[in-house]
C-alpha cells in the first residue's frame, strides 16, 4: 500500500509528547512490513541537522492565502520509508515546536495551514499517489478537508482515502473564522456542519468531520470522547454521529529503542530476566547521585515523565504525596506549564534530599528516570493512550495510574492476582492516596518482584497495532483482505 503519513511531531526528527512516538515508529513499522510510506513533517529548529543528509531537494510553491510561499521540500530515504522535511524557515525554524514559555505561535494558524498545503503538494510534485493519507491531530486536520473540496479530481490525490487519528481531543486548533481562508478554503465552510465550532474554526473539527475514517488511541478513549463532555471536550455529539466509522487502536511501543537491555544511556543493561541481579539498582544508585536524593536507598523511588499540563494530574499527585513523605523518595521531569513548574520546583525545594525536579525536555534523562524508577506516577485527569506507562512497565516500573483511557487498557489492578499496577480514580486525592498506599506497601511485599516481572514482559510492540491500521486501511480501501500472514 502507498501510505502518506502527515504529523507535526516525529521521532527521531522532533518531539513534544507521544504524538512523536507514534507518529514516527508507526510510520517505520508500516514501511519494514512492506509498505510504502512517505511521511511529512515540518523543518524545525531542532530538525535541521536530520536535513544535511537528504537525498534531494525539491522547490515547491505553496499557497497561503493570497500568498504563494516558496519553500523547499528535503527528502531522506530509510528503505521503504520516505521522508520529506517542509521547510520554511520563517514559520517552522523558531526556538519552539508550537510555542514557547508555555504560550502558543500567534499565527499556528498559518503555520500548519501552510503545512497541510505542503504536504498535499510534495505529494503532487513527486508523484506518489496515496491510497491513504493518515493524518494526526489538529496540526493536519485540515488534510481531510483538502482532500475533498479542493483535490477530489487531482490526478495524483484524487483517488486517496483519509484517516484522521485524535491522539488528544483537548487541542482542537481553534482559530478566527478568516483562518479558514489561509489553506484556500472558503469562508463557506464556517458552519457547524463543517469545521465551525462555536464561532471558532476548529482544525480538529475538520478532521473528524471529513476524514473516511477515525480512530484515536484507545478503545477506552474512543468510548469516552463519545460518552462525557469532560472528555470529548464539546464535540462529543459530532463523534458520536461518527460512532460507526471510529475505532480506538490501542498504541505501541518501540520496543528496540525503548529497551533496557541495549540502552546507551544506563549504566548497566538489564531485562526481565535480570532485573533483580543489578542493573535495575545500579541505575537507581546513579540517579540517586546525580538527583542529590539521599534519604535512603531501600526506600521506593517515585518517578514521574510528563507534559506539565492540567491533563497529567500532577497538582493531585503533589496533594497525595504530600501526606505521605515519610515513604518515599521522588524524582521529576517535566516541561510545560510555567506555573505548575514553579509549584514543583517550590515543592521540591522545601524538600531536596528527598524530592528532585528537572525542569526541562531531556530524553537521555528520562531514560535514566524510568529505569532508576520503582513505582513510576501518572495521575492523569484523562489520558487518551500515554506511553510513560508503557515505557516505565518495560523499564521495570511498577505503575501507579488513574482509571482513564490508555490507562486504563493497559494498567490493571494488583490485587486481582495478574494485575501488574495500581489504580486511582481521575482527579481524586484520596483514591491516588489509597493507590499510593497500596504500592508502598506491596514494595516491601512478596509480590513485588512479579509485578515488576509480569510488566517487563508484557508485549507493548507495534505488531498488533500497525496489523490493526493495515486492516483499517484495506477495509477502507475496500481492498479484499485475502487470507491473512
Ligand atoms: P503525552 O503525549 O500526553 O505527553 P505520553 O505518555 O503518550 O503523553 O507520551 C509522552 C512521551 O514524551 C514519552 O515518550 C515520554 O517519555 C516523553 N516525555 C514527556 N515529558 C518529557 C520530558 N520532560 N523530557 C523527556 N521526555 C519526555
Ligand atoms: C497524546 C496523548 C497521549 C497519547 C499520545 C500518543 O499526546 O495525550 O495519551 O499517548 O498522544 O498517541
Amino acid at each position: 500500500m502507498r501510505i502518506l503519513q502527515a504529523a507535526s511531531e516525529a521521532v527521531p526528527f522532533a518531539k513534544t509528547g507521544g504524538l512523536a512516538d507514534v507518529a514516527g515508529s508507526l510510520s517505520a513499522k508500516l514501511a519494514s512490513l512492506g509498505h510504502d510510506v512517505f511521511l511529512v513533517l515540518p523543518l524545525y529548529r531542532e530538525t535541521r541537522s536530520w536535513a544535511g543528509n537528504a537525498r534531494r531537494t525539491l522547490t515547491l510553491g505553496v499557497p497561503l492565502g493570497s500568498e504563494t510561499r516558496s519553500l523547499s521540500v528535503a527528502l531522506l530515504e530509510k528503505g521503504n520509508l520516505r521522508i520529506a522535511f517542509v521547510d520554511d524557515p520563517a514559520f517552522f525554524g523558531r526556538p519552539g515546536v508550537y510555542g514557547e514559555n508555555g504560550a502558543d505561535y500567534a499565527d499556528n494558524d498559518r503555520r500548519y495551514s501552510l503545512f497541510c498545503r505542503a504536504v498535499l503538494e510534495a505529494a503532487k510534485a513527486l508523484e506518489f499517489a496515496p491510497e491513504i493519507v493518515h493524518a494526526h491531530d489538529w496540526q493536519t486536520g485540515l488534510l481531510p478537508i483538502l482532500l475533498k473540496r479542493l483535490y477530489a479530481g487531482d490526478p495524483v490525490l484524487g483517488r486517496a482515502h483519509s484517516v484522521f487519528t485524535v491522539h488528544n481531543m483537548a487541542y482542537q486548533g481553534l482559530f478566527p473564522a478568516s483562518s479558514v481562508t489561509l489553506s484556500g478554503l472558503s469562508l463557506k465552510e464556517m458552519s457547524p456542519s463543517s469545521l465551525e465550532f462555536y464561532g471558532k474554526a476548529s482544525f480538529l473539527k475538520a478532521g473528524l468531520v471529513f476524514a473516511d475514517r477515525l480512530t484515536t488511541v484507545s478503545p477506552t478513549y474512543a468510548r469516552e470522547i463519545q460518552d462525557s463532555i469532560e472528555t470529548g471536550c464539546g464535540m462529543e455529539g459530532i463523534l458520536r454521529q461518527r460512532s460507526r466509522f471510529l475505532t480506538g487502536i490501542l498504541n505501541g511501543l518501540d520496543v528496540d529503542y525503548w529497551d533496557p537491555e541495549k540502552d546507551p544511556n544506563l549504566p548497566e543493561p538489564y531485562g526481565a530476566a535480570t532485573v533483580f541481579q543489578g542493573g535495575k539498582a545500579a541505575a537507581k544508585r546513579a540517579l540517586r547521585r546525580e538527583c542529590g536524593l539521599k534519604v535512603d536507598g531501600s526506600l521506593p523511588l517515585i518517578g514521574i515523565v510528563s507534559r506539565l499540563d492540567r491533563q497529567k494530574g500532577l497538582d493531585v499527585a503533589i496533594a497525595a504525596l504530600e501526606r505521605r513523605l515519610g515513604g518515599f523518595e521522588l524524582a521529576v521531569l517535566g516541561s510545560g506549564d510555567p506555573a505548575l513548574a514553579a509549584s514543583i520546583r517550590q515543592y521540591a525545594s522545601r524538600h531536596p534530599s528527598r524530592i528532585y525536579f528537572r525542569e526541562g525536555f531531556d530524553e537521555s534523562f528520562a531514560h535514566g528516570l524510568y529505569a532508576a524508577s520503582d513505582i513510576f506516577l501518572m495521575p492523569s485527569r484523562f489520558e487518551p493512550c500515554g506511553l510513560g506507562q508503557m515505557i516505565a512497565m518495560r523499564y521495570g516500573a511498577v505503575v501507579v495510574g488513574s482509571r482513564a483511557g490508555g490507562l486504563a487498557d493497559t494498567v490493571f489492578e494488583a490485587d486481582s492476582g495478574s494485575g501488574n499496577g495500581f489504580l486511582a480514580e481521575p482527579g481524586d486525592v484520596e483514591s491516588l492516596g489509597r493507590a499510593l498506599d497500596r504500592a508502598l506497601e506491596a514494595f516491601h511485599g512478596p509480590m513485588w518482584p512479579k509485578l515488576v516481572e509480569r510488566g517487563m514482559r508484557t508485549d507493548f510492540s507495534w505488531d498488533r497495532s500497525a496489523r490493526a491500521y493495515i486492516e483499517l486501511y484495506e477495509n477502507l480501501m475496500g481492498a479484499a483482505l485475502g487470507p491473512k500472514a
